[in-house]
């Protein structure tokens, strides 16, 4: 099939300079340490086992600005965004599973369904994980040009941008009635969050769990903590309004340091530990690493979901202890779910009203505010903002 001829639309935005693309308006970052800048690219129609996607919404996730600090190594320039949800507007050859009009979330990770990883129902592993340095389709082209420039998109699917071609890889699809706000966090943040806790860290009934940094994907580990039967969910965030929010939304105890959370943690457990410690602060240090090995029990475990540069050595702990407490620390990716059963899984429970995704959108912002928005995360005053987008 060929993409919707939109030419005749009113819509402004929407111009098809040559056959079969579009143009788009998109947040770019050039190279590390620019900010984002708002540039007219051309999208190509969608390939092989692509589709080309509306975006409508799309969240404003740490990560994205790690590819403007360098922290996330990527291909430059990229269209950033990772957690977007919108409407697919035409699919290209071999595309079964989803048509023209369908409400979709993109996964920040693509799934191929049958490489060993997969096979294994560990699909967040997904051997297609391997393109999320160049950010290209899985093909190994690029849709979004300027001139003779390509752009990759982050994640392969690049959420801030008006248009967008996804690989079919990343593309859930979704009831027609869930917000598209909403929708587009689990494309990150919550699945991230939710799963650290649940997937990774094992929290069950009756545990004390912390957790470090309260943005889009800790207060997804509150949630998660909570729902799976956390006794005490202990929230560390040096932001009041971090706090606020976390004590609302699952949190029985939150506290700004790590030092009150790890005296809490003893004194709730009678000395023993937490049962898990979840780090997930936008940029990850050695210090809050080796607090959160200190606060949990033997056999506890700490999940890094976090991240800070690779260069960086943020795990400095005691072999010793890891051996004689048999303490367990668990890297952890999309919180360690597997993307096409969990995302709308997640929404079933935001249906039933038993996840709460309203509650996580702070700000709303145009995709020209996309730095303001960053500027609102850095200095705390998001739990996830949210660009809603124009057409
Ligand atoms: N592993 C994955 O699959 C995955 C997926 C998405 C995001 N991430 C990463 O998760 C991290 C969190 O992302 P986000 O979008 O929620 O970020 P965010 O900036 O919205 O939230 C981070 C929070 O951490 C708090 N914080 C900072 N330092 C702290 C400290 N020392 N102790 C306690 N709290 C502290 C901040 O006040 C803020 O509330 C980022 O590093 C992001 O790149 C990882
Ligand atoms: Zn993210
Ligand atoms: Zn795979």
């Amino acid at each position: 099939m060929t993409p919707v001829d939109r030419r005749a639309d009113d819509g402004a935005n929407c111009l098809f300079p040559r056959e079969g693309a579009v143009q788009t308006r998109a947040a770019v970052l050039r190279d590390v340490g620019k900010d984002f800048e708002i540039v007219e690219l051309d999208l190509d129609a969608p390939k092989t086992g692509e589709v080309l996607v509306r975006l409508e919404a799309s969240g404003l996730c740490h990560s994205d600005d790690h590819l403007r600090t360098g922290d996330i190594p990527v291909r430059y320039p990229i269209v950033g965004g990772h957690e977007g949800a919108g409407v697919v507007e035409a699919v290209g050859p071999g595309v079964t599973r989803l048509a023209p009009g369908d409400h979709v979330v993109g996964s920040f990770l693509p799934v191929c369904g049958h490489c060993r990883f997969c096979a294994r129902g560990e699909s967040n592993l997904c051997d297609l994980g391997r393109f999320l340095f160049d950010n290209s389709l899985p093909d190994g082209t690029f849709r979004l040009h300027e001139g003779a420039t390509d752009f990759g998109q982050m994640c392969l699917i690049g959420t801030f941008s008006q248009y967008a071609v996804f690989p079919e890889a990343s593309t859930v699809r979704i009831d027609d009635d869930i917000p598209f706000d909403v929708a587009a966090l689990v494309g990150c943040g919550v699945p991230t969050g939710f799963g650290t806790a649940v997937n990774a860290g094992e929290v069950r009934p009756g545990d004390t769990t912390l957790v470090y940094g309260v943005g889009g994907v800790g207060i997804n580990a509150v949630q998660g903590a909570a729902y799976a039967g956390a006794q005490y969910v202990i929230a560390v965030d040096p932001v009041e309004f971090k706090r606020s929010t976390a004590r609302t939304l699952g949190a029985t105890h939150a506290v700004a340091s790590a030092e009150e959370a790890a005296a809490l943690a003893l004194e709730l457990t009678n000395g023993v530990g937490a049962d898990q410690a979840l780090v997930t602060v936008g940029v990850v240090s050695e210090e809050v690493v080796s607090a959160a090995f200190a606060a949990i029990r033997k056999r506890g475990t700490v999940v890094l979901t976090g991240l800070a540069g690779p260069t960086k050595k943020t795990v400095q702990i005691s072999g010793f202890e890891l051996t004689l407490f048999e303490k367990r620390l668990q890297g952890a990716l999309f919180g360690s779910s597997n993307p096409f059963d969990d995302i709308p899984r997640l929404l079933g429970l935001y249906k039933a009203g038993q996840v709460k995704l309203d509650e996580l959108i702070t700000t709303r912002y145009s995709l020209d505010e996309v730095n303001r928005g960053y500027e609102d995360m850095m200095a705390g005053r998001n739990i996830r903002g949210v660009i809603i987008h124009e057409h």
